[in-house]
C-alpha cells in the first residue's frame, strides 16, 4: 500500500528536481553566526551563466564573481561559471529575509529565493509577583515578561516540573510577551519555586519565583533515637510555619516547665517512673495563631507515646477590637486633659503676668511708702 504511495512522491520530486534549473539553499544561524547560501544552474556545466544575489531588500550583493556590497560580513566563498556561494557572517538580526539569486542568462531570468534564518534568543524572563508572602489559602498572580525573540519562544509557568494551568498569555505593544498564572498556594507551597520557562530552538531560559505562604505552627514531636535506653526519654518538638514561629516550648498538664528538664525544644524525661506519666503540651505561635502539640505518656504502654494531636487557635480578632477602641478612648481622654490644662494654664499665665506687672508696683510701693516713712522719719528728725 506504502510502496505506490512513496513512488509517486518519489517520482513527483525527482521529476521537480529535473525542471528545476536554478537551485537554491538558505540557512539558518543565531544572531553572530554564519550562514551559506548556495545556487547552481543544472544547466549543462560548460554554459557560462550569469549568476547574481540580491539581498532581501533588492540590493545586488554579487554579479557573477564581483562583489557589489561594501559590507565586508558578505564573502563570495566561491564561484564557478555555474554556481556562486556566498557566506554571511556576524549575523544581524535584520540580515534576516529572502536572498534571491537570479539566473540572467536564461530567458527570461530565472529567479529563486534563498531563506536566511536568523534566530533571535528571547530575553531573559522576568518574574513579578506579591511583594509580601500571603496567606494560605489564598490565590496569588505572577506575571512573566519576556521579549519572545525569532522565531517567537513559547512561555510557561511550571511548578514541580508539572506545567501549570491557568494561564494567560498578553502580547504587550513593544513586542514583549507575557504569561500570567494564578497559584492557590497551601502550606506545602511554602519556599517552592514556580518558575518561568522560556523555550526556544536557541536554548531554554527559566526565572524561579520564591513561594512565600504564610501559615500558623505546624508541630512535629518525635522521639530522640536511643533515647529509650537507660533511664532517659527524650523528645524533639520542631515547629515549621510563616512567620517564623516561636520557638517550641513544652508544658505539663497546661502548668510551665514541672519537674523536668527542658533543653530548648527538647522534652527530657529522666529517671522514669510512674509520675512521669500523663500530658506533654508543645506550644508555638506565631502571628496566624497558636498550635499546641500533645504527648499522652501513659502508663499502660509506658513509656511510649501513645499519640500526638495538634490543634491550632487563631487569634481573637474581638480582643484586638476593643483594645483598639479602648485605645481611642485613652487618646481621646489624653487630648482633652491636654487641651483643658493647657486652657487653664494659658489662663493661669495670664493672671500669672498680671501679678507679675503688679509685684514690682507692689514693691514700688512700699518702697515709696518706706522712702515716705524715711521721709517722714527724717522729717521728724529734721524737725
Ligand atoms: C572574475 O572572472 C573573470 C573571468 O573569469 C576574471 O578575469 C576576473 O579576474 C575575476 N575577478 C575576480 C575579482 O576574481
Ligand atoms: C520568504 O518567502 C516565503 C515564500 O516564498 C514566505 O513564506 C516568507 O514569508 C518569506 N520570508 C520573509 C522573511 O519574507
Ligand atoms: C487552608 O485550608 C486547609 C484545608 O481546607 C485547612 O486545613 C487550613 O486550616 C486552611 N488554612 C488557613 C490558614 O485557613
Ligand atoms: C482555574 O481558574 C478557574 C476560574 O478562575 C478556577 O475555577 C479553577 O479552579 C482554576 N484551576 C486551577 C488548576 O487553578
Ligand atoms: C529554580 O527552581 C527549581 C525548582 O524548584 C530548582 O530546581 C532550581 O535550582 C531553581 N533555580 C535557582 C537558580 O534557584
Ligand atoms: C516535683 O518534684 C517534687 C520532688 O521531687 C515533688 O514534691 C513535686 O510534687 C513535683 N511536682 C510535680 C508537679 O510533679
Ligand atoms: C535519678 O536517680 C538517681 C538515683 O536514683 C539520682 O542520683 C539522680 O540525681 C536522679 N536524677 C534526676 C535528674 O532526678
Ligand atoms: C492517654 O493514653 C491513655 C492510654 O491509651 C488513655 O487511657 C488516656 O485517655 C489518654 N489521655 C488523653 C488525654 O487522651
Amino acid at each position: 500500500m506504502w510502496t505506490p504511495l512513496l513512488t509517486v512522491v518519489c517520482l513527483s520530486l525527482c521529476a521537480c528536481q529535473e525542471d528545476e534549473s536554478l537551485i537554491v539553499k538558505g540557512g539558518s544561524a543565531i544572531v553572530g553566526g554564519k550562514i551559506q547560501l548556495d545556487c547552481w544552474s543544472k544547466a549543462p556545466q560548460n554554459t557560462v551563466r550569469i549568476l547574481t544575489w540580491q539581498n532581501q531588500a533588492k540590493q545586488v550583493l554579487f554579479f557573477n564573481n564581483k562583489t557589489v556590497t561594501q559590507d565586508s560580513r558578505f564573502k563570495l566563498v566561491s564561484w564557478q561559471s555555474h554556481r556562486s556561494i556566498i557566506s554571511i557572517q556576524k549575523l544581524k538580526a535584520e540580515d534576516h529575509g529572502n536572498y534571491t539569486c537570479i539566473d540572467y542568462k536564461s530567458q527570461p531570468p530565472l529567479i529563486r529565493s534563498a531563506s536566511v534564518n536568523v534566530w533571535v534568543p528571547p530575553s531573559q524572563p522576568v518574574v513579578s509577583g506579591p511583594e509580601k508572602p500571603i496567606r494560605e489559602n489564598e490565590s496569588m498572580e505572577l506575571l512573566c515578561t519576556s521579549k519572545p525573540g525569532r522565531p517567537a519562544a513559547t512561555i510557561y509557568w511550571i511548578n514541580d516540573e508539572r506545567q501549570l494551568r491557568n494561564e494567560t498569555t498578553h502580547v504587550y505593544m513593544n513586542g514583549m510577551v507575557g504569561s500570567s498564572v494564578r497559584i492557590l498556594v497551601d502550606r506545602r507551597d511554602d519556599g517552592r519555586h514556580a518558575t518561568c520557562v522560556v523555550n526556544h530552538i536557541t536554548g531554554v531560559l527559566r526565572t524561579n519565583w520564591t513561594l512565600l505562604v504564610e501559615y500558623p505552627p505546624e508541630l512535629e514531636i518525635s522521639k530522640v533515637d536511643g533515647s529509650s535506653e537507660g533511664e532517659e526519654l527524650k523528645y524533639e518538638c520542631r515547629a515549621k510555619g510563616r512567620p517564623r514561629p516561636s520557638p517550641p516550648r513544652w508544658f505539663r498538664d497546661d502548668k510551665s516547665f514541672s519537674n523536668f528538664s527542658t533543653m530548648s525544644n527538647y522534652l527530657v524525661l529522666s529517671n522514669l517512673s510512674m509520675s512521669n506519666t500523663g500530658l506533654y503540651v508543645c506550644i508555638s505561635r506565631n502571628g496566624l495563631g497558636e498550635t499546641r502539640a500533645t504527648l499522652n505518656v501513659s502508663a499502660s504502654d509506658f513509656p511510649r507515646v501513645v499519640e500526638t494531636t495538634s490543634e491550632v487557635s487563631t487569634p481573637s480578632y474581638k480582643w484586638p477590637l476593643v483594645a483598639g477602641a479602648l485605645i481611642i478612648f485613652l487618646i481621646i481622654l489624653i487630648v482633652i486633659s491636654i487641651a483643658t490644662n493647657h486652657y487653664l494654664k494659658t489662663r493661669k499665665g495670664n493672671y500669672e503676668t498680671n501679678e507679675g506687672h503688679y509685684e514690682p508696683h507692689e514693691e514700688k510701693t512700699e518702697i515709696l511708702i518706706n522712702n515716705g516713712d524715711t521721709a517722714q522719719q527724717h522729717n521728724d528728725s529734721l524737725a
